[in-house]
């Protein structure tokens, strides 16, 4: 195990560039929102400073309005489609005037990622003033959500682009893109010239995805402009699940940090409301587990994948719908034969194995799960959550994703997508401590 450990922080410093971490070399270029989130957690345990590095790099690249982009574009490169001259984020009188990027975000994970620095470092003094020095950024970031993602106010954000949910091409996006017929854009893809074409989204899901940011840079990325416009407005539960996650941890370090009740109650507020609507709005009574929301055309989206279980993590299920999860995900997603956890119901006809969010096992996914598992004291599905990722890790490498199918391992070549892929090590790094 400690074998793995070494190369698992190897591949960490690797990817680090001087002030923040690359996803992996080639196919992802730049920082990632969500990416440096996990990497800080994997970094904490060895590298308290680059840790910290990663996330102030990460926040200084807030826009005026507390928003936080998707990717933050360091370098010039042409390895990656789009880039910083398709996505114009200086379009928007509000983006950051230091950093080009995009104009969308991504799951809020910085709120639960500094409690996690916390927890893993051996200085909490020194980690506690670091987060002090920080932490309002990432309040304000939470303020945007509240006040530019949630039309109706009722506690739950949306995000308006596939891009945003972390999950780009999960089949549950299908259900929108029968709604849209976008142009048929001309570009030059770069991913598939890193990575197998079996195993990313088709020419036809980019078109999709390029319009939709047409549409928000027609409207110089005004929030309002999108919730009127965006084809594409979907009420995530795994976005909304890291938020509500990251409340709470901002709830506590607050609290530790002293002196800030206005922050707290008004955290509190949020709170309350978000947990009340998710389990109104957004958990379906006859699948058993919480499904998305498509506010643009009023309808639920009834498909099961690993965000379906992932409200474990932030507290959200009752006791008795954390059991009917449970029951779910071990009876489609848990057989004998499959590695915990596919990415999306391994039942239905949309199921691919080795096509990235549409069937792949996840380690950030399984780490989310893995500690959901735990906080309710499903603590033997938990282990095994954990012993897959770790098996799946030794036998195929760093992946980016993996197949959920054992029998395939006999055969190898059952790690896709980019290899050395950071979070996959920075994950594995705090489920073996
Ligand atoms: C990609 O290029 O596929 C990225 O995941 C977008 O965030």
């Amino acid at each position: 195990m400690e074998k793995l450990q070494n190369k698992a922080k190897s591949v960490l410093n690797k990817n680090w560039k001087d002030g923040f971490s690359v996803p992996c070399a080639n196919l992802y270029p730049f920082q990632w929102f969500w990416d440096s989130g996990f990497i800080a957690i994997g970094f904490a345990h060895f590298d308290m400073p680059k840790a910290e590095k990663e996330i102030e790099t990460l926040l200084d690249s807030q826009w005026d309005n507390g928003f936080i982009p998707h990717i933050i574009f360091h370098t010039e490169t042409d390895s990656y489609f789009p880039g910083p001259d398709f996505h114009q984020s200086d379009l928007s009188s509000q983006a950051s005037k230091k950093y080009k990027s995009t104009g969308m975000t991504q799951p809020p994970v910085t709120g639960f990622v500094l409690q996690d620095m916390y927890r893993i470092s051996k200085d909490k003094k020194a980690t506690l003033k670091f987060i002090e020095g920080v932490i309002d950024k990432v309040y304000f970031n939470h303020k945007y959500f509240y006040e530019n993602r949630d039309p109706k106010n009722e506690g739950l954000v949306y995000i308006y682009h596939n891009w945003e949910s972390g999950t780009d091409n999960s089949p549950i996006w299908d259900d929108i893109w029968s709604t849209m017929d976008p142009p048929e854009y001309s570009f030059v893809r770069r991913d598939t010239s890193h990575v197998d074409a079996s195993q990313r989204p088709s020419k036809r899901e980019y078109d999709h995805y390029l319009h939709i940011i047409d549409i928000a840079k027609a409207h110089q990325y005004r929030d309002e402009k999108i919730a009127e416009l965006s084809p594409f407005l979907v009420q995530d539960p795994l976005f909304n699940t890291m938020l509500i996650k990251s409340n709470q941890s901002l709830i506590d370090l607050y609290q530790l940090i002293g002196n800030n009740e206005d922050k707290i109650q008004q955290l509190k507020e949020w709170q309350d409301k978000a947990i009340k609507s998710f389990n109104e709005k957004l958990f379906d009574k006859d699948l058993g587990v919480y499904i998305h929301y498509d506010l643009r055309n009023e309808k639920p989206l009834r498909h099961i994948s690993s965000s379906s279980f992932s409200p474990l993590f932030a507290n959200i299920p009752s006791k008795e719908q954390a059991a009917s999860l449970v029951n779910v995900m071990m009876e489609k997603f848990g057989n004998d034969d499959q590695y915990l956890c596919a990415s999306f119901d391994p039942t239905s006809e949309r199921f691919n194995p080795k096509k990235y969010w549409r069937g792949p096992v996840w380690v950030n996914l399984n780490w989310i799960l893995y500690y959901g598992l735990k906080n309710y004291g499903y603590v033997d599905i938990a282990q095994r959550v954990k012993k897959d990722t770790i098996e799946i890790i030794e036998k195929a490498g760093f992946y980016e994703y993996f197949d959920s199918r054992k029998e395939e391992y006999k055969n190898g070549n059952t790690g896709y997508g980019g290899n050395d892929f950071s979070w996959s090590a920075a994950l594995l790094i705090d489920m073996l401590q």
